[in-house]
Formats: structure tokens, sequence, C-alpha cells
């Protein structure tokens, strides 16, 4: 069925003018993307969005990382779209990414992995409408 997921094209790949290398990607996997803004986050949005992470050793770091520069927030849509974004984003680390997928192909390193995919349709659900009016997803 078709399936909803959240992506962040992160600060590491728009500093670098990778989004539509990145989108280019995406498409190319056969997800169609049904919302997409770009925007500075807050610190409290960042804090707020990665809540899950509070009491990890690399919080701090990834919320400053996160709001360092602009990102592209986006709602993707396909047959099995989590799993299939998360095949198309590769490995959390680039060094275990596999060829092809856009973190061995663009990402600097495990904090700088140029984008973030929903884990689950519980969290997909919760981070598109974090960022998503539904009258914004035209699927
Ligand atoms: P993301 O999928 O956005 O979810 C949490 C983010 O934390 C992750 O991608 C990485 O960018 C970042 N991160 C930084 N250090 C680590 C780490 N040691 N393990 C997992 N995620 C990390």
């Amino acid at each position: 069925a078709l399936q909803r997921t959240f992506s962040i094209i992160k600060p590491d790949a728009t500093a670098r003018n990778l989004t539509g290398a990145i989108n280019a990607k995406i498409e190319a996997a056969g997800l169609r993307i049904i919302a997409q803004k770009r925007m500075q986050l807050s610190k409290a949005q960042a804090e707020t969005f990665y809540g899950v992470h509070k009491a990890r050793p690399f919080f701090n770091d990834l919320v400053s990382f996160m709001i360092s520069g602009p990102v592209v927030v986006q709602v993707l849509e396909g047959e099995n779209g989590i799993a299939k974004y998360r095949d198309v984003m590769g490995a959390t680390n680039p060094e275990q990414a596999e060829a092809g997928t856009i973190r061995k192909e663009f990402a600097e390193s495990i904090e700088a992995n140029s984008v973030h995919g929903s884990d689950a349709p519980e969290t997909a659900a919760e981070e598109i409408a974090y960022f998503f009016a539904g009258i914004e997803l035209v699927g």
C-alpha cells in the first residue's frame, strides 16, 4: 500500500547545494515528494523533534548541527515508503552505508549524515504532523 514518510535534508547537504541531487535519488527510487519546504529550525524545534534522543551523549551536538543552517523538510509517498526511503538513505553511519545510497555518496559523518527519515508508521505520522498541515500534503 502507499505509505508516507517524513524526510529532512540536513544542513550539511543544503550547504553543499545537494537538495536537487538528493531529490533525484528519492524520485528515481519511485518515491513522490508530496510536500516540501526549506526552513531554518529553531533550537526549540530541533530539541522537540529529536526529543527521543534527549538522553544520548550526541544530543546537544545534534541540535547545534541541525540549527547550523537551513534544512528542507519533506513528505514522501510510495509503496512501502518508510522502508524504501531507509534503503535510499543507507545506514546512519555513512561508513556503513551501501554504494549508491544518499549517505554513502553525500554524508560527511554520522552526525552530518545529509538526511533523516522516519523509522516507523507512528513516528512518520508524528513527524509529518509536526511540520505540515494536512492541506499541504498533495499526493
Ligand atoms: P537521524 O536519522 O536524523 O536520527 C538521529 C541522528 O543523530 C542521526 O540521524 C545522526 O545524524 C545523529 N547522530 C549523531 N551521532 C550519532 C550516533 N552515535 N548514533 C546515532 N545517531 C547519531
